[in-house]
Parts: C-alpha cells; sequence; structure tokens
C-alpha cells in the first residue's frame, strides 16, 4: 500500500465511511500491507490536528476517535510494561505523531519502563524518544548502552533529552567525533549529575572536546573506566577539577593507561581548593610506585578531600606503600579505604602499614590487601596494630595473602580483644584447613567480636568445621554473612548447616557454592533461601 493509500485509509476510519468499528481489528487486518496506518490513526486522532480536515471533510466520528485512543493507551501501557525496544519505539512514534504533552504524561508513568536501553537505535527513534522525554520534563537515566554509532545528528537530536536526564549511560558505546560537542553542551546547559562512559573506547581527542562541558556542569560521578584515555587526559581533568564550578566527587579512570606522569598531573588538582574529588578509582592504570609519593603528598596537603582510593592491580611495589603511609598518619589526610589489590607488595610493606594504623591520626576504616604475598610475619604485624585501642579498622582484605596459622590463631585473638573494631573479614584462598580457621570461630563466638561478613573461601575446611561453626553462629550477635565457597563440606555437613541457618535470626547468607555436595541433597538446601550453593 502506498502512504497517501494508507493516509486515506486511517481518514476513512474516523469518518466512518468503513465497517470496522475498531482500530484494533483494522491495524491486525492491514498489519502485513502499512507501515504507518498506526502513525496516522494517532495524528488524526488529535482534536488541534484533525480540525483543519475537519473543517472541509466533517466531524470525524466520536465512536471511532474514542475507540482508537482506548486502543492506543492500553496497547502503550501493555508494551511499556516489557522489554521489547521496537514497541517502545512504536509508542514513542505514536506519541510524537499525536503531540499531545498531556496524553504523553498519561501514557508513560511511572510503571513505564522507559529507562531501557535501545541499542538499535537509529536517527527516527531518536526523534521521538527525545520528544517524549523532553514532554515528561526529564528522566532519571538516559539509557544508551552499547549504541554501536551515535552520530553527530542522533546527538543533536537527543542533547535536550541529555540535558534533562539525571544520569547519562553510555556504556561500551561509539560516540563519533561530531556527537561529543553536543554531548558535551547538554552537559554544560543540563541538569545531568551521573555520565557512564566506560569501555567506550573514547580516547584523548573526543574526551578533550568533553571537557568543553564538564568544565562547567553539574557532573558529579564520572565512570571513564577503560576508555583509552592516557596521561594527555589528565591535564583536561584537572583542568575540569580545578575550574571553580566543579562538583566531581566520584571519578572512575580505571583501564587507562594514564601512567606515572599521568597520575602525578592529577594530584595536582588534589592541591587544588576547588577540587571536590572524594573517590578516585585507579585500577590497573600503570602506576608504579614513581607517582606515590607525589600521591601522598597531595593527601597531606589539606586541600585534598579524597576519602576512597582504589590503586589495586598497579606495580606499586613496598616502596609505594611506604610513601603512602606517611599520609595515612598525617592528622590532614582523610583518607578512610585504601584498596591495594594485587600490588605486588610483600610482607616488608606491613611494618610501614603497621606503624600508620598506630597512629593516633589513622582515619583508615577499610584496607584491601588482597592478593598479595604478604606471609606470616608481615601479617602478625598487622595484627599488632590491630589490637590498638582505636584502631579505626572496620573491613580488612586478605584474601591469598599467604597467611598461616599462627595468623589466622593471632586475628581470632585480636577479635577477641574487646578493642578491635572489625566488621568484615576476608581471609579466603589461604591454605589453614580447619585448624586455622578454628581459631575465627571461637572468636566469632566471644561476646566482644562484632564481626559481620566474614569470608573463609578455599581454605580447605572439611566436615570436622561444622560443630565450631554451628556453634559459633549460634553464639553470634553480630554475623551476617558468611563465605564458605570451594571447600570440601560433603553431604553429610548439611542438615547441621541448614538447621542453623534456619534457626539463627541475624544470619543472612551462607555461600556453600562448590563444595562436594551431591545433588540428591539439593531438595533439603532449598529449603533454606539463605543458603547458596
Ligand atoms: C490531549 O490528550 C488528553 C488525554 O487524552 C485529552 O484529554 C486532551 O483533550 C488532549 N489535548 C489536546 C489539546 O488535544
Ligand atoms: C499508568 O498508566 C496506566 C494507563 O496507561 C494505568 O493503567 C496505570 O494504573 C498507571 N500506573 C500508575 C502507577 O499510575
Ligand atoms: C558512524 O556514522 C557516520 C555517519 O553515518 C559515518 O560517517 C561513520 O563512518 C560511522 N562510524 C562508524 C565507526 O561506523
Ligand atoms: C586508543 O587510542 C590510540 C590513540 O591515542 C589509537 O591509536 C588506538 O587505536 C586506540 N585504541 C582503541 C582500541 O580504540
Ligand atoms: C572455585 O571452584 C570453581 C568450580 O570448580 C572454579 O571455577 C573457581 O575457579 C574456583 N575458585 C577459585 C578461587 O579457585
Amino acid at each position: 500500500m502506498s502512504l497517501i493509500q494508507e493516509f486515506i485509509l486511517a481518514l476513512s476510519f474516523f469518518l466512518g465511511k468503513m465497517t470496522y468499528t475498531s482500530a484494533e481489528k483494522m491495524l491486525k487486518k492491514h498489519e502485513d500491507g502499512t507501515k504507518f496506518l498506526d502513525v496516522f490513526l494517532s495524528g488524526l486522532s488529535e482534536p488541534t490536528q484533525r480540525r483543519p480536515l475537519e473543517n472541509f471533510l466533517g466531524e470525524f466520528n466520536p465512536d471511532r476517535v474514542k475507540d482508537f485512543k482506548q486502543w492506543f493507551k492500553s496497547s502503550s501501557e501493555e508494551s511499556l510494561q516489557g522489554y521489547n525496544a521496537d514497541e517502545h519505539y512504536r509508542c514513542f512514534r505514536l506519541l510524537h505523531q499525536a503531540q499531545n504533552e498531556s496524553l504523553v504524561k498519561e501514557i508513560i508513568n511511572s510503571s513505564a519502563r522507559i529507562g531501557l536501553s535501545y541499542d538499535s537505535l537509529t536517527l527516527q527513534d531518536c526523534v521521538p524518544w527525545s520528544y517524549v522525554v523532553t514532554c515528561l520534563g526529564g528522566t532519571k537515566s538516559l539509557n544508551l548502552y552499547n549504541t554501536k554509532n551515535l552520530t553527530e545528528e542522533m546527538a543533536e537530536v537527543l542533547a535536550p533529552a541529555m540535558s534533562l536526564s539525571l544520569k547519562i549511560v553510555l556504556q561500551r558505546s561509539f560516540l563519533s567525533t561530531g556527537a561529543v560537542p553536543h554531548l558535551a553542551s547538554a552537559l554544560n546547559r543540563g541538569i545531568t549529575t551521573e555520565l557512564d562512559l566506560s569501555y567506550s573506547r573514547l580516547g584523548d581527542e573526543k574526551f578533550k572536546i568533553l571537557c568543553t562541558g564538564l568544565r562547567d556542569c553539574k557532573i558529579q560521578e564520572l565512570c571513564l573506566q577503560s576508555c583509552n584515555l592516557t596521561e594527555e587526559s589528565c591535564e583536561d581533568l584537572v583542568s575540569v577539577l580545578t575550574s571553580g564550578t566543579s562538583q566531581l566527587c566520584l571519578l572512575v579512570m580505571s583501564f587507562n593507561k594514564i601512567g606515572d606522569q599521568g597520575f602525578a598531573k592529577l594530584c595536582d588538582a588534589l592541591h587544588s581548593p576547588h577540587c571536590k574529588l572524594q573517590e578516585l578509582k585507579l585500577d590497573r592504570c600503570d602506576l608504579t610506585e614513581a607517582s606515590m609519593k607525589v600521591f601522598s603528598a597531595a593527601l597531606r596537603s589539606g586541600q585534598s578531600e579524597l576519602k576512597k582510593v582504589i590503586l589495586a592491580r598497579n606495580t606499586m611495589d613496598d616502596s609505594g606503600v611506604e610513601a603512602l603511609c606517611v599520609s595515612l598518619q598525617h592528622p590532614l589526610c582523610k583518607l578512610q579505604s585504601l584498596n591495594l589489590y594485587t600490588c605486588q607488595l610483600t610482607g616488608a610493606c606491613c611494618s610501614h602499614l603497621k606503624e600508620a594504623l598506630m597512629s593516633e591520626y589513622c582515619t583508615l576504616s577499610e584496607l584491601e590487601l588482597s592478593v598479595n604475598e604478604l606471609g606470616q610475619e608481615g601479617a602478625l604485624l598487622l595484627c599488632q596494630a590491630l589490637r590498638r585501642p582505636g584502631c579505626p579498622l572496620e573491613k580488612l582484605g586478605l584474601t591469598r595473602c599467604e597467611l598461616t596459622r599462627p595468623v589466622f590463631e593471632e586475628l581470632g585473638s585480636v577479635l577477641k580483644s574487646g578493642t578491635s573494631q572489625l566488621k568484615s573479614l576476608s581471609v579466603g584462598l589461604n591454605k589453614v584447613g580447619d585448624q586455622g580457621v578454628k581459631h575465627l570461630w571461637d572468636a566469632v563466638a566471644h561476646p566482644s567480636c562484632l564481626l559481620e561478613e566474614l569470608d573463609v573461601e578455599m581454605t580447605q575446611l572439611t566436615n570436622a568445621c561444622v560443630e565450631d561453626l554451628c556453634t559459633a553462629i549460634r553464639a553470634s550477635k553480630t554475623l551476617k554473612k558468611l563465605e564458605m565457597r570451594n571447600n570440601s563440606l560433603t553431604d553429610a555437613s548439611i542438615p547441621a548447616l541448614v538447621q542453623v541457618m534456619q534457626d539463627s535470626h541475624g544470619m543472612q547468607e551462607m555461600n556453600l557454592k562448590y563444595n562436594d555436595f551431591s545433588e540428591d541433597l539439593f531438595e533439603m538446601l532449598e529449603k533454606c533461601t539463605k543458603i547458596i550453593y
């Protein structure tokens, strides 16, 4: 059917010149031959748009108009509850043709799922989508996840919607160079507080353009993980962070090769009173101990507001930690959380960490040291610091740190001492067996122990631990989560574990995945929803 024929069909329906009384039936009948019939029906159903035609064709049949509107509302409601992108687009297209703002607000209410990503986005779809978001006065999240090619034209059309969105998701999307200035100016004019560009491989050149908008905008959280950025972008970031209007408090730079020189530049910003950064993620950024002195100096400059930093998967070495520890015991350093996961550390860094944790100025409540070869000697030094009354550590990660039974004994003793504030302890992947972990079960059962979460994944536990473990759970007033993946518990332990979890009010989760259970007992495990298996 030609376009004009489709239009005439829609017109005939509203003029009551057809046998159809139901729009749904007519659309179904012509489903295959038409493309725009629903669009014409929608456009003609609105009084302001049909009035010029009615002036010389006569009034539309009110029952037909009513019927169409009813069908449109109920079918839209249904499709907006679902996840089918094409149906969402169809609904947006019809709303765009109707050009009635109150209709948009009526149909797209709080129960509609328009936060979906429409990853097959085309320019034709951007127009109605942007129209709908604009009518709604904005949206919580504009989800452009995995957009294959956000072209200049698409970005231009979407810009009004972008500037009205609290969050913009461009994760895994490709932005053409021409699209970036539109995004930048939307941020600059708009209300957006959160921008996620992770895995977009944006690159330095496009990031430079984006910064023209970032310098003066409301962004508080910026995720640039895996954006193919280098040292060059760090300079642009400094100009954003020190612009005087920056609200940025969370910056994710992980998986970009910024290197020591790039990071050293970023640290300049931390000396500025304009920089509001509180959280910085630098997972795998090719950093070494060479930039840690500069970073440490920034942390104690008195200007840095940084509370949380992730430095995981960088070759920090012990000397890098030594440099950081100078600040951790400094009264002007505000750091509360430090993540040094897989940083090629050895026991040699522990004396510096101990000294820092012994300081009355230390504010560190979270320390992640997992997957470093700290060994027995290093870990015992940390335990000495944990014993200090007033030591602020609440969360400690020591997974796969070559810990031994004497370390577990010492940790148990610290937890029972009445001075430890530890609420979360991860000591998985240390081969200490039942005899080692027994010290922790004893500690959990002790009234002074405050542990809420304990991770003993892959510590070679067997059924022999179950009695102590159950006693600990029954006695503890604080324990909520127990991680016991990849151990060697067998079917014989299941009845007791299910019983203790069912009886416990405090326990929320016990993870028993990858133990040696046979499928016959899954039915029994299923009875307790707090057990993961
Ligand atoms: C817009 O749609 C609403 C809801 O269907 C309707 O009540 C109103 O008359 C329409 N307004 C205009 C100007 O067409
Ligand atoms: C949303 O609108 C539909 C009609 O389109 C209505 O049935 C539903 O109750 C509304 N939901 C809310 C939460 O207002
Ligand atoms: C993106 O679309 C633009 C405009 O259609 C085109 O010139 C460009 O080559 C496309 N880029 C990619 C990577 O597909
Ligand atoms: C990363 O950026 C460089 C230029 O800085 C470019 O040559 C390279 O192709 C980019 N890599 C990817 C995967 O986008
Ligand atoms: C735990 O066991 C599962 C299944 O055998 C395995 O895939 C996983 O790698 C193990 N975890 C560790 C940390 O080895």
